[in-house]
């Protein structure tokens, strides 16, 4: 149903394997596991997902089949090459308590959150990321095979030529969205702290805050480590090592952020990416809320619920049968692994 759709259900029932489905059907990958064999129903060898979309101005369908290690994507019956063909096709964001990991956790949890969006709004992303990491791979390769010192400099200086070429196009895909993020995500924080607090995010490429100091410099910056690398055995700089700073109140939020904080940020930062889809696809994507509204507090809540149906975005949110009471929406029942209602 257009609007917000609430998915009930107790513990284990289901819920959120719902949403995990659709975000697959809509991206071709999962939102929480790296293989699709851990999607796999236990004692299955296939899964099946099917959907149909409307659009503001058409009708889209889209299957994906994964059977034997194999995996189908189809759009309007008709299969995809590459899983650049399709995505993108509908957009959507998935917002869980998971994703805290963006302020807490590890560079990896931050350069994800942005190759997502990238991924989304321009399909050539994904080969890119792919062509890059695999020449990460093959340099980490020859960094551990121990050949002849002076051929390995002269096959290193080959792959660095790669990781320049192909490292400067994601720094500057990233750079680009983040500043954007940054305008839209500080407007909508300022508004759920009452403009008390101010939050920043910013890219560090290659180590350094200017990005156009740091690609002019990229070439030297990869001789400066070579020895290092060589000594290490691993590729140690390059956009895969790279990192966004967030900033709350111009201190680390990583350090500093308390639990409630980090919470406001994330879920700026989704809005913030809710409103550039918006922006450059004329339509608003399909929005997941899984476990999220029982965690934020009801200042956030109202202000979250209110963006959403004054922007009539689509929207699935998991909950279970005790949590809060949201005056509309379609109600759907999970058990079971099984869906009721609709009403
Ligand atoms: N590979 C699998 N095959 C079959 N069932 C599985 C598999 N992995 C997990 N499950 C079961 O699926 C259920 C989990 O579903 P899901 O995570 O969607 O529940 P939920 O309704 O979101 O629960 P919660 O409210 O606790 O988040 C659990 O009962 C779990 O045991
Ligand atoms: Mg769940």
């Amino acid at each position: 149903m257009p609007g917000i759709n609430i998915l009930i259900g107790d513990n284990g029932q289901g819920k959120t394997n719902v949403l995990e489905g659709i975000y697959y059907l809509l991206t071709g990958k999962s939102y929480r596991v790296q293989r699709e064999q851990e999607l796999l129903r236990w004692d299955q060898r296939e899964f099946h997902l099917y959907g149909d979309f409307l659009m503001a101005h058409h009708r889209v369908s889209l299957e994906s089949h994964y059977r034997d290690k194999k995996k189908i994507v189809k759009v309007n019956q008709v299969p995809c090459q590459r899983l650049s063909d399709f995505v993108g096709t509908i957009n959507v964001i998935f917002f869980s308590p998971d994703d805290l990991v963006m302020v807490k956790g590890g560079p990896s949890e931050r350069r994800r959150f942005l190759d997502l969006h990238i991924a989304q709004m321009r399909p050539g992303y994904v080969s890119l990321l792919n062509a890059y990491n695999k020449v990460v791979q093959q340099k980490s390769a020859l960094l551990k095979s121990f050949g002849d010192k002076s051929q390995l400099y002269s096959q290193i200086l080959l792959w660095n030529e790669q990781i320049i070429k192909l490292g400067e196009m994601i720094i500057r895909n990233r750079v680009d969205l983040t500043k954007r993020l940054q305008i839209v995500a500080d407007h909508i924080y300022g508004n759920l702290t009452s403009q008390k607090e101010t939050l920043k995010v910013t890219y560090i490429a290659l180590g350094n805050k200017n990005v156009n100091e740091a690609i002019s410099e990229f070439p030297q910056i990869l001789n400066d480590k070579l020895e290092q690398e060589i000594e290490r055995q691993m590729v140690l700089i390059g956009p895969h090592r790279d990192d966004i700073q967030i900033h709350l109140n111009d201190k680390p939020a990583r350090l500093y952020a308390s639990q409630g904080q980090q919470r406001s940020i994330v879920l700026s930062l989704k809005l913030a990416e809710l409103e550039l889809i918006r922006q450059e696809k004329g339509e608003y994507p399909l929005l997941l809320l899984d476990d999220v509204l029982s965690e934020l507090d009801r200042f956030r809540r109202d202000y979250l619920i209110t963006f959403i149906k004054s922007s009539c975005i689509q929207t699935l949110i998991t909950m279970t049968s005790a949590e809060i009471h949201l005056e509309s929406g379609a109600l759907y029942f999970v058990e079971n692994g099984h869906i009721r209602g609709g009403c």
